[in-house]
């Protein structure tokens, strides 16, 4: 899982001088982030779908990267928006998979600054032109980011710039990109976002320790869950005992549709979970629970989950 996805709309990266730069840096400075080059995944467009939702899901922020054309995406990159942002994933009844995640615009542009205003010979802001996208942002209830764009981006020799001049105004474009992605992951939703999933991959190995989890536990922490209600770390340690006895290690948690809202310092979560997993006594579960916690996240980034509870969907 990858907290940072970045889509690389550029239709020949291998051709580009300014996006490849951009893509270089990105690599470079962030740990967890996952590029996926269009180009060389699809040169013959035919997207998989099933992949490109699979790595969306997993990450926090979205990126994509491309050079503008024609005062949009290039093409390769719009099929991938046709195709990746379907009913039921990014819009329709079900269409949440991408809700509350950071959706940032990251392009170059080779027209000057001047020529994209309403006296310019383009007529209108780059905001303007971006609209179909921002809406798209909106419809698959993503948080849109004021975009980071490059003017000036184009070389052509003894044309127009210099290959230093695009290259080092590509450095200066992935630095502001840079410091955009590392506020956004810095921020409690993320950090909380995070939490939860590092949390489930250590319910589904139920380790015999159970101190991970009691390092995030409130002193009167409180869990109401089906099998009943209990109170403080030591009303932990019981449950916790219950799982290990009943389900076997290796089960699998899903988690999906993590809400995350503060109210008076205070954090609260609801999700859902589907839990897989398989028991002593020779049973297969397969179940949906809702589940919705209390935290508080202090100064120092520490977590400590006060109310915790689980109430199985019913359809
Ligand atoms: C097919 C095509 C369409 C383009 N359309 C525009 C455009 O509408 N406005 C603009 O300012 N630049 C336009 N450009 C210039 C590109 O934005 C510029 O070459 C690109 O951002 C440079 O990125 P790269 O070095 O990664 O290839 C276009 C370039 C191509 C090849």
């Amino acid at each position: 899982m990858s907290q940072v996805v970045v889509i690389s709309g550029h239709p020949q990266l291998e051709s580009s001088y300014t996006n490849k730069v951009i893509l270089q840096q990105l690599s470079n400075e962030i740990t967890d982030v996952e590029i996926r080059r269009l180009d060389m995944l699809y040169p013959d467009y035919q997207i998989d779908v099933a992949a490109e939702q699979q790595a969306l899901q997993q990450a926090d922020v979205i990126v994509l990267q491309f050079p503008f054309y024609w005062y949009s995406v290039p093409a390769l990159l719009k099929k991938w928006i046709d195709d990746v942002f379907s009913f039921n994933f990014a819009y329709g009844p079900e269409g949440d998979k991408l809700k509350g995640k950071d959706f940032i615009l990251s392009f170059t542009i080779g027209g000057p600054e001047e020529a994209y205003t309403p006296t310019g010979y383009n007529h209108f802001r780059i905001e303007e032109l971006m609209k179909p996208l921002e809406q798209t942002a909106y419809l698959a209830k993503m948080n849109y980011q004021a975009p980071i764009y490059t003017h000036g981006m184009v070389y052509i020799p003894d044309v127009y710039n210099t290959q230093e001049q695009v290259e080092s105004r590509a450095a200066s474009h992935a630095n502001k990109l840079l410091s955009v992605i590392e506020q956004l992951l810095h921020e409690p939703k993320n950090i909380i976002k995070r939490f939860v999933a590092e949390w489930f991959e250590q319910m589904d190995r139920l380790p015999e320790d159970s101190g991970y989890f009691k390092k995030y536990l409130a002193d009167d922490f409180y869990m109401n869950m089906p099998e009943g209600a209990f109170n403080g770390i030591s009303g932990f340690e019981q449950w916790y005992e219950f799982a290990r006895s009943t389900f076997k290690p290796d089960c699998r948690h899903e988690i999906e549709q993590l809400d995350v809202t503060e109210q008076d310092g205070e954090h609260h979560l609801s999700f859902r979970v589907r839990v897989i997993a398989d028991t002593f006594a020779g049973e297969s579960i397969n179940l949906l629970v809702n589940e919705t916690w209390r935290l508080m996240l202090n100064q120092q980034r520490d977590i400590k989950i006060c109310d915790y509870k689980v109430d199985p969907v019913v359809s």
